[in-house]
């Protein structure tokens, strides 16, 4: 397997759950994607309704007709930003992995689209429910983050995406997703063409109030 770290300890995972965004076109081993997907459902959710579901897109049609419009969308949120390879600035950084994903997703072995049940808020009146409720991100969030992190403890990379809501009606036609599912987010998932390397976050203590906001541990 191709990891710099097979076996990490918990604290060494989360710190270096990257956004892998340059993944290699090598297949996932069917066992891998299984306890990856095994670990996601691990996750605790409201009264355990456990309210996600999986479509793994592997075929190469169906990743390019996705790729296209990834594409077409990353295009338009991108539209004007620099990424010129001269800047070294951790977000032209980041803006060139992201570009390498738009250009080469199709490549990758799997996209894997994480669904969440429709579920209005408790705080949403019966009266205002119009349309159509938005999924449970709440409880499918803790399940996307289990993934990330099973997806690292094996050596896969992946990095997750919310971009499929420029074209989520036409999504989930083609995929044949029921109305009473919304896909919450998009997570290619292969072997990565670099390392893991350790994240860059503002320290919790930075960010932590005691008793009322602003007041820090003094
Ligand atoms: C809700 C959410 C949406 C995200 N959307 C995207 C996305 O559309 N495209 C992308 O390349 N990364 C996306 N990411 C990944 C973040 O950009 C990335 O984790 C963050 O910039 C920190 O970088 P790092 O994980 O490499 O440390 C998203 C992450 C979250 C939590």
């Amino acid at each position: 397997m191709d990891t710099e770290n097979d076996n990490p300890g918990f604290f060494d995972l989360v710190n270096s759950v990257r956004a892998m965004r340059r993944l290699k076109p090598d297949p996932v081993p069917n066992d891998l994607l299984e306890k990856v997907l095994e670990a996601g459902v691990q996750a605790p959710s409201s009264m355990n309704s456990q309210p996600w579901a999986f479509v793994v897109l592997r075929d190469s049609a169906a990743k390019q007709w996705f790729a296209d419009r990834y594409k077409t969308a990353i295009d338009f949120a991108l539209a004007g930003t620099d990424i010129s390879s001269e800047s070294n600035s951790s977000l032209a950084k980041q803006l060139r992995a992201v570009e390498y994903q738009k250009n080469h997703i199709h490549e990758f072995p799997v996209l894997l689209l994480v669904c969440g049940k429709r579920d209005w808020p408790f705080k949403v009146p019966e009266s205002e429910r119009l349309g159509k409720a938005p999924p449970s991100y709440g409880a499918v969030y803790p399940c996307v983050q289990n993934i990330l992190l099973a997806c690292r403890a094996v050596g896969l990379g992946a990095a997750l995406t919310t971009m499929h809501q420029l074209f989520e009606d036409e999504l989930q036609e083609r995929f044949e997703i029921p109305e009473d599912y919304g896909v919450v987010v998009t997570i290619p998932i292969g072997f990565p063409m670099g390392k893991f390397g350790s994240v860059s976050r503002t320290p919790a203590k930075q960010v932590t109030y005691f008793d009322r906001w602003g007041q820090t541990a003094g």
